[in-house]
């Protein structure tokens, strides 16, 4: 991705002061996805980080990660996978609880979804403690798929939250704050 586009991108992020909670600078990419140029090159750019892998799966994370995780599949030639929060699943599932600031949440996946002998990447919109794709990767690697890594959007960066995922495999961001 060249300089100039990446600008372009981190520039239409927009910043909501106080949302959803007073203190809290929240990056809103409802302007990236609102304009076909810009959503064509995040989509460019998360495809970029596992150019030359063979990838068997995309597993977006409810909600925001299945805006990314459907269309970079679909652009990859491979299927797509709802890791999904809990209870929104019809089938049989496993899932996995983490821990929130506040309380805690659980991600679950069709037992079927992945095959062991699959190559998986995570994608999501934004990582930040890394609790949630935390928990996604876990639960992928119960599966014995070979996990690839992780992709995202947004990283930022001063909540480390890649310090927890890297064990499981490669992290890569579009746009890092
Ligand atoms: C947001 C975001 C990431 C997660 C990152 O999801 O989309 O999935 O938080 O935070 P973390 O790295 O600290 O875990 P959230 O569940 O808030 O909302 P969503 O359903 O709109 O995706
Ligand atoms: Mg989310």
């Amino acid at each position: 991705m060249s300089p100039s586009s990446l600008q372009r991108l981190r520039d239409a992020i927009r910043d909501v002061p106080d949302f959803p909670q007073p203190g809290v600078l929240f990056k809103d990419i409802t302007p990236v996805l609102a304009d076909g140029k810009l959503l064509n090159l995040a989509l460019d750019a998360m495809a970029e980080a596992v150019e030359g892998q063979r990838v068997d799966k995309v597993v977006g994370i409810d909600a925001r990660g299945f805006i990314f995780g459907a269309p970079l599949a679909a652009r990859l030639g491979c299927g797509f996978v709802p890791a999904r929060k809990k209870g929104k699943l019809p089938w049989r599932t496993r899932g996995v609880d983490y821990a929130l600031e506040y309380g805690s949440a659980c991600l679950e996946m069709h037992e079927d979804a992945v095959q062991p002998n699959e190559n998986v990447l995570l994608a999501d919109d934004l990582l930040a403690t890394g609790g949630t794709a935390g928990a996604a990767l876990t639960l992928l690697q119960q599966t014995g798929a070979n996990v690839l890594g992780s992709v995202f959007f947004i990283e930022l960066a001063f909540l480390h939250g890649r310090g927890k995922l890297e064990p499981f495999g490669p992290v890569q961001a579009v746009v890092t704050f």
